[in-house]
């Protein structure tokens, strides 16, 4: 077999083999293949698509390249949950102490910054210290130990994600369904979780620019579970605007730490973070309806289990607890710059992409791949879709280490906010929910 014959019969949309998919990966994974063939390989795939099956092959070549976790019996209670990325979308930090602060186990594989949209580990590894490089020994035992682990797909889990995934972030091979679908679903069914919830996002912010497409990716993932043996929950959910006021590293661990001592109780990041603990406290049996779900969730915060579970998950994983209670011990920015509104109205919309993309040039992204982040930067969102604003009252705080990347961020973040004289409707977080 070739490499070059695999890549030319994608290119003119066959359908691989199980034979063909497994030879690119394992090429992929002993670096037989150097990474031009392999991003000529995704660029294929982006414009000519796979079949349902070809992505179920896929993405069993890709949890065969590493080991697999074995939880034994504590498999069918533990959960994981996965989102498709999106901007300022802190869910994972919010929600994973919560549940594990419940009592459910939580093993979870996040990855890094993807395209425009941030990553889970960027975000903790924003934590003097923290590390998400753990072996799968390390991840078994602090799930065991302390009943919340987050690693990511280093050295032996799922290598050939990890290896994906750097080129598809800038080879501009990021938004494609098989794409999407093996590398998540990989991922999640190497990790080991019995129950594995998946948020697909829609809108500017994410891959899949609508609910229907995003209902497509849904399905796709599902099936793939399915194929799979493995039972995935999938919920689609907006990024239309950020999630959250926070767009960068540590400014949304602040803002997550700050859901979780009870400090913010009301808008999306609230309403999401109960939803999605509502469905895997359901899911996991532990309660029938959802009102005594979500009362629960909110007593988990206001009795302070929540933020103490965080702050165990930082000291297992070698970061600063200092953060907590302080948040100078996060690197700190060197200018702060307040834009002020121009215009008296409601917020209609911000655009999710815009605000990345200020981000992003202002370090707080990846160019190319294995470029450093600058962790104290981003983007504060003072006003919010539907908030009212005042002409020259805050709508956006930059914070930034490079007065000329601020300007350009400035640019960005300005053409993001659309503004309206009624009330816009305020939408519903949750579009759908698909079971297995
Ligand atoms: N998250 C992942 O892990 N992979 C993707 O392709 C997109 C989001």
């Amino acid at each position: 077999m070739r490499i070059v014959d695999i890549i030319d019969k994608k290119k003119k949309g066959m359908e691989l083999t199980k034979e063909e998919i497994d030879y690119f990966i394992s090429s992929l994974v002993n670096r037989s293949m150097p990474d031009y063939q392999a991003s000529a390989w995704l660029m294929a795939v982006w414009f000519k698509g796979m079949t349902e099956d070809e992505t179920a092959c896929l993405t069993e070549a890709m949890i065969n390249s590493g080991e697999r976790i074995d939880f034994g019996e504590l498999t069918n209670r533990i959960v994981d949950k996965h989102s498709t990325g999106g901007v300022g979308d802190k869910v994972t930090i919010t929600l994973i102490p919560l549940l594990a602060a419940a009592g459910i186990p939580i093993a979870k594989l996040s990855g890094k910054g993807l395209g425009h949209t941030g990553g889970t580990i960027d975000k903790l590894e924003s934590i003097p210290g923290f590390s998400c490089a753990l072996t799968t020994e390390d991840l078994k035992k602090q799930v065991k130990e302390i009943g919340v682990a987050i690693g990511q797909q280093t050295g032996n889990l799922t290598p050939a994600d990890g290896m994906l995934y750097a080129l598809r972030d800038v080879t501009a091979t990021v938004d494609s369904l098989p794409l999407i679908c093996s590398s998540v679903v990989s991922k999640k069914i190497a990790a080991g979780a019995g129950n594995i919830i998946l948020d697909v996002k829609y809108g500017s912010g994410a891959f899949m620019k609508t609910p229907q497409d995003a209902i497509k990716l849904a399905e796709l993932m599902v099936n793939t579970g399915k194929k799979l043996s493995k039972p995935i929950t999938a919920v689609v959910t907006s990024m239309e605007e950020p999630l959250g006021r926070a767009v960068g590293n540590s400014i949304e661990v602040i803002e997550s730490i700050d859901f979780l001592k009870g400090n913010i109780v009301t808008g999306d990041i609230a309403e999401l973070t109960y939803d999605f603990a509502k469905v895997a406290l359901m899911l996991t049996g532990r309660f029938l309806d959802e009102q005594t779900a979500e009362d629960y969730v909110k007593e988990l915060i206001h009795s302070g289990k929540a933020i103490d579970k965080f702050k165990e998950l930082i000291i297992a994983q070698g970061g600063n607890p200092e953060v907590i209670e302080d948040y100078n011990k996060f690197d700190q920015p060197q200018f702060t710059i307040e834009v002020k509104s121009k215009t008296s109205g409601y917020v209609k919309k911000i655009d999710a992409y815009k605000v990345a993309y200020g981000c992003k040039l202002l370090g707080a992204g990846r160019e190319k791949k294995g470029d450093p982040i600058d962790y104290g930067v981003g983007v504060f969102l003072n006003k919010k879709t539907g908030e009212f604003v005042n002409s020259g009252e805050t709508l956006y705080t930059i914070y930034a280490n490079d007065s000329t990347k601020a300007d350009l961020c400035k640019e960005y973040c300005t053409q993001a906010y659309k503004f309206c004289e009624e009330k816009p409707e305020k939408l519903k977080p949750i579009y759908a929910i698909i079971k297995p």
